[in-house]
């Protein structure tokens, strides 16, 4: 935070540069995701040109670019120094690829390059080709449930993008560059609680269809009481082509209730789904025994997952009934709460394989309490 950096018309000019980071400093406290204000030039050239020179120059790129921003996605999100959050006049832009300690609530696809942590690894998370190269442990998708007319177009390792129809962000039937998929969102971008979703726009962090509490700063600043929540089920459902279907109509693939597991289950949902026709998925009902980790399945109150009575930040688990107006730090308390794929594993990228949150190797021993397991979390007994 100490040199966030201010992209600026005349960023060159180097006395101002002083007073735009002391302006940044000032208004860090107050930064917070909102529909977009500042002047237009932070972020949009009309001509690509000034003075001669390209002005589309976000991250040293020259453009031009669609919905004539000063970036492109990564040019925007994805500069790759040393900041969590990079302002742009009164504006911040959270960052999915950098170098700073503090990762935001996505993760680092920095992990996967190297940029960042143990070294580079393509288990880390999801590779994205054009930023990340792709996969080359794992060609087809983990857990994808193929049906015939799926073939042409189903999401891969090669393929995957950040918005649009091979992507997770946007409409995901328009094509991942600006304008499409993502046309319209940031200067409608509503925050906080999200529970109407029925447009990129007002959905949890431009994925459709999904809701949630979104944090103001992207969980930079992160405690017990500042976080996002995320929406679950009490029980899974079986997601097919039918009444549950993920065809969302006008606005495309989306989750049928909004959750974040459905949402991960639209590309991997035999790791979510009841059994049904070509998918075994989790078994055939949602009680033990199971034969693939549950999500959407609401935490028993009694047994071992009776002792858990705190949010976890480690674990989050989601929220099955209304969603909190602000950030809860208790668990399982009024309503039940429920594990979800967020509550072991991060959306971009993380330092562990599998893009686990936490070191399942070696820190989850049975029978050693260690407070960086996850897993003990929920199964409070596994660590006696
Ligand atoms: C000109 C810079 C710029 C470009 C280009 C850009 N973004 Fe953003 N983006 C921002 C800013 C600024 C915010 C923070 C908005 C806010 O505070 O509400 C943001 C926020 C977001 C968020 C978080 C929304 C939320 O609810 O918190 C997502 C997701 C996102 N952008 C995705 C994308 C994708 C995908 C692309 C490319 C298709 C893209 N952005 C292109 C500047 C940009
Ligand atoms: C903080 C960055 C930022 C600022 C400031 C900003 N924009 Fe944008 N604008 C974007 C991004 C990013 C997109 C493309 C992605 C999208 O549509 O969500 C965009 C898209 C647009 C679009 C096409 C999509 C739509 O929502 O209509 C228009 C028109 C537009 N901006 C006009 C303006 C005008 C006019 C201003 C100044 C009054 C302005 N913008 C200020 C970031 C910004
Ligand atoms: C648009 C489709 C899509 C969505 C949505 C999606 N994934 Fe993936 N996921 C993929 C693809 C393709 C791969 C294989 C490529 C790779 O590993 O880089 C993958 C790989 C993974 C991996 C393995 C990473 C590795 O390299 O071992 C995990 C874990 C994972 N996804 C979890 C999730 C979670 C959790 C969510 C929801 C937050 C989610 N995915 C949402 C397409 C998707
Ligand atoms: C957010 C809470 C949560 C976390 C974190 C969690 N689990 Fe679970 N786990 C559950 C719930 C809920 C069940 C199902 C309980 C039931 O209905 O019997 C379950 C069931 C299981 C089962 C038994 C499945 C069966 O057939 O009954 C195993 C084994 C298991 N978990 C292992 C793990 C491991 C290993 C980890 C860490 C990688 C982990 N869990 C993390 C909540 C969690
Ligand atoms: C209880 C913790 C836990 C939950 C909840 C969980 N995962 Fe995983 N996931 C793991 C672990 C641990 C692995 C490593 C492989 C294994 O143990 O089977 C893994 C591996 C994966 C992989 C990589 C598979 C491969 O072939 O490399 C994908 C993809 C994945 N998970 C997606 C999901 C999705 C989607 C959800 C939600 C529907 C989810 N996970 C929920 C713990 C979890």
């Amino acid at each position: 935070m100490t040199d966030r950096k201010t992209l600026n018309l005349r960023e060159t000019g180097a006395a101002s540069i002083p007073v735009l980071l002391l302006c940044g400093l000032l208004l860090w406290p107050t930064v917070a995701s909102a529909v977009i204000k500042g002047v237009c030039s932070d972020c949009h050239t009309m001509h690509n040109s000034q003075d001669g020179s390209a002005m589309a120059d976000f991250d040293g790129e020259t453009g031009p670019n669609q919905a004539l921003t000063r970036g492109s996605c990564y040019g925007c999100h994805a500069q790759a120094n040393g900041q969590a959050l990079v302002s742009v006049g009164t504006a911040s832009i959270p960052q999915v690829m950098h170098t700073e300690g503090t990762d935001l609530a996505g993760g680092n696809f920095a992990y996967i390059t190297g940029a960042k942590g143990s070294g580079a690894s393509d288990a880390k998370g999801h590779n994205i080709s054009s930023l990340t190269g792709i996969d080359d442990t794992i060609s087809a998708l983990p857990g994808g449930i193929r049906q015939s007319f799926h073939e042409d177009f189903i999401v891969n390792t090669s393929n995957l993008t950040c918005a649009g129809t091979n992507g997770c962000h946007g409409y995901r039937y328009a094509a991942a560059s600006l304008p499409d998929g993502i046309s319209g969102a940031h200067h409608n971008n509503v925050d906080g609680k999200l529970e109407t979703a029925d447009k990129h726009s007002n959905s949890y962090r431009f994925l459709t269809g999904v809701t949630g509490l979104e944090d103001a700063d992207w969980q930079y600043t992160v405690g017990s009481n500042d976080h996002n929540e995320y929406s679950a089920r009490t029980t899974p459902i079986t997601l097919g082509c039918g009444t549950n279907s993920c065809h969302g109509g006008a606005v495309g693939i989306k989750p049928p209730d909004g959750t974040i597991s459905q949402y991960c289950a639209t590309c991997h949902g035999n790791f979510h789904t009841l059994t049904s026709g070509s998918s075994d998925g989790i078994g055939v009902d949602a009680t033990s025994p199971f034969i693939r980790h549950p999500t959407d399945l609401a935490l028993p109150n009694d047994g071992e997952y009776g002792a858990v009575t705190t949010y976890s930040l480690i674990a989050p688990v989601g929220r099955t009934g209304a969603l909190p107006d602000t950030p809860g730090s208790t668990a399982n308390s009024t309503d039940s709460d429920a594990v979800t794929c967020l509550s072991c594993h991060v959306a971009h990228a993380s330092d562990y394989p599998d893009m686990l949150r936490w070191d399942y190797l070696n820190d989850c021993d049975a029978g050693t309490a260690n407070a960086d397991c996850g897993c003990f979390s929920c199964h409070t007994t596994k660590d006696d």
